[in-house]
């Protein structure tokens, strides 16, 4: 037996000696061949940051393609004809490694990432064009990385500009509804004035950033970091960095990812779901120069909550447990569990949205893994209903002025499917395919309620936009994979139909 195993372990050792030798090294590779894009440290420059925390939603199979053929139309070239498939494979193991220890994105960094590009005393008093400013959409086009600001009542595009890469969380309106505050993937916050049409200022305040929120008054920008552990605050005007906060339990010993930040305009300041510590944080915002400018309240739950859903008045919040099993109301005011609800099936809490029914506030959410749509009664915490749909979506949206409320089932074999709720009787009144086989989502109403638009979620995608109340197109405007759009008015005047 000693015998056996030896020539084994020989052959072994024979059998990897080559291999080794043959093996890339990837850390050369990526030093001469991507670092120049990708930043020497992999946390991005020209191109996006290439660690693990920011690839979630790329497969590795995904991302050899996109080493070995490049992006059509961007500045990344295909390496096919310079690697062997070996040294590709190596590449893109290589960026799925976490980098240890973690980088440090702290207040020196972030600073040093800040630039202003247009003085504000500068800006324009007026808008630079006719459009009513109250009911411009801004549309992500998650495609080619722009936004384009739309027309609300002529659906004529008025301006496209380039954003970071992936922009994501949602955009937030000043509260006059003049400035957009965007936030990347990659960490980066943007304040583009649409009265102008220009980029003002913007700002690195993480690696990994899940969203932005603004403080009722307008004068604070919070953001909500998965990388590195921490909820970064910046003056709205100038996104200036004002505090750094290292999140972890109220013992200091956990830290913890935010898996977003809300603003929440009654309480006058945030709410933040942390990912790792079982709290929720709300935190004021006092006037600058406060001697205690943002009181930390910590908020005990049984285990970390995500994914939120306010009540008008911001006095319940519904979150639900990281597996999306469970969910809970809490009171915010006195900080303890109201009910529990029985919502499996994942809900997409804030894609939520709520109206009067019979008298009684309800709340519509959709859900993630099964093809229905609950209502909850808001002040009993029951289901009311469980509507089956075509199939697991992402969004509801209704506006006050509209008694129908759409919803797609855009994460099922039905994603080319927009179903029409009345939200007075709960029946499905009417099923649309904008684009037969092309993925459709995210509604959103104009500022009056009376059109609807959808996304055509593709590469040669497009906005459609629907009379709201005969559900005939109205008009198509082609759009790089748009994959949200924002009302100002909807958005500043926090409509009951749509997320803030
Ligand atoms: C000339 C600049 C440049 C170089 C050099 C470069 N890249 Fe890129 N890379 C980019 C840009 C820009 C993008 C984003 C493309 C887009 O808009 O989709 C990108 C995207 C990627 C992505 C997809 C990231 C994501 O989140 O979807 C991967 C993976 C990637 N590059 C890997 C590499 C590797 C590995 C190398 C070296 C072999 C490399 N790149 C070299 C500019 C570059």
């Amino acid at each position: 037996m000693p015998y056996t195993r030896s020539a084994l372990l020989l052959a072994a050792l024979l059998l990897a000696a080559p291999l080794r030798a043959a093996e890339p090294d990837a850390a050369s590779l990526y030093a001469t061949h991507c670092a120049s894009c990708h930043g020497v440290d992999r946390l991005g420059g020209l191109g996006p940051a290439l660690v693990p925390e920011n690839l979630g939603r790329l497969r590795p199979q995904a991302a050899a393609d996109v080493v070995a053929n490049g992006r059509p139309a961007t500045r990344m070239q295909g390496f096919a004809e310079n690697f062997s498939p070996t040294e590709i494979k190596a590449l893109v193991d290589l960026v799925y490694r976490p980098i240890l220890p973690t980088p440090t994105w702290g207040m020196p960094q972030i600073r040093a990432s800040h630039s202003v590009r247009v003085d504000p005393a500068l800006l324009p008093e007026k808008p630079v064009f006719a459009a009513d400013p109250l009911n411009l959409f801004v549309v992500v086009e998650s495609g080619d990385h722009h936004i384009t600001i739309l027309d609300g009542d002529r659906f004529e595009p008025l301006h496209r500009e380039p954003t970071h890469y992936a922009v994501h969380g949602g955009p937030k309106f000043s509260p006059d509804g003049r400035f957009v505050y965007l936030s990347s993937r990659d960490g980066w916050v943007t304040k583009f004035d649409l009265y102008s049409l220009r980029t003002i200022a913007e700002i690195r305040a993480g690696i990994n950033a899940r969203n932005i929120a603004l403080s009722p008054d307008g004068s604070v920008l919070a953001v909500a970091n998965y990388l590195p552990n921490t909820l970064v605050l910046l003056n709205a005007s100038d996104l200036s960095p004002i505090q750094v906060i290292a999140v972890t339990d109220r013992a200091g010993a956990v830290p913890s990812r935010v898996s977003a930040v809300y603003q929440a305009p009654p309480r006058h300041g945030f709410v933040a779901a942390l990912k790792d510590v079982p709290e929720v944080w709300e935190m004021s915002v006092g006037p600058a120069g406060a001697k205690n400018r943002f009181p930390l309240r910590r908020i005990a739950v049984a285990e970390p909550l995500e994914d939120f859903f306010f009540d008008p008045a911001y006095r319940h919040l519904v979150g639900s447990s990281r597996d999306g099993g469970r969910a809970v109301v809490l009171d915010l005011d006195t900080g303890q569990k109201v009910a529990p609800l029985d919502l499996p099936g994942m809900p997409h809490l804030g894609a939520g949205i709520s109206w009067e029914l019979d008298g009684r506030r309800v709340m519509a959410i959709p859900h993630l893994k099964e093809a229905a749509l609950s209502i909850v009664d808001m002040q009993s915490w029951k289901i009311l209903r469980r509507i089956a749909t075509a199939g697991p979506g992402f969004f509801i949206r209704g506006h006050e002025n509209s008694p129908y409320a759409w919803l797609d089932a855009s994460l099922s074999p039905a994603r080319d499917i927009l179903q029409i709720l009345d939200t007075r009787s709960l029946e499905i009144v009417r099923t649309l395919r904008p684009a037969p086989g092309k993925t459709v989502a995210h509604v959103e109403f104009s500022r009056d309620g009376r059109y609807a638009l959808a996304s055509i979620w593709e590469m040669d995608g497009a906005i459609v936009v629907y009379d709201a109340a005969s559900f005939t197109e109205v008009k198509r405007i082609p759009m790089s994979k748009p994959s949200g759009k924002y009302n100002v008015f909807n958005k500043i005047f926090l409509s009951a139909g749509t997320s803030h």
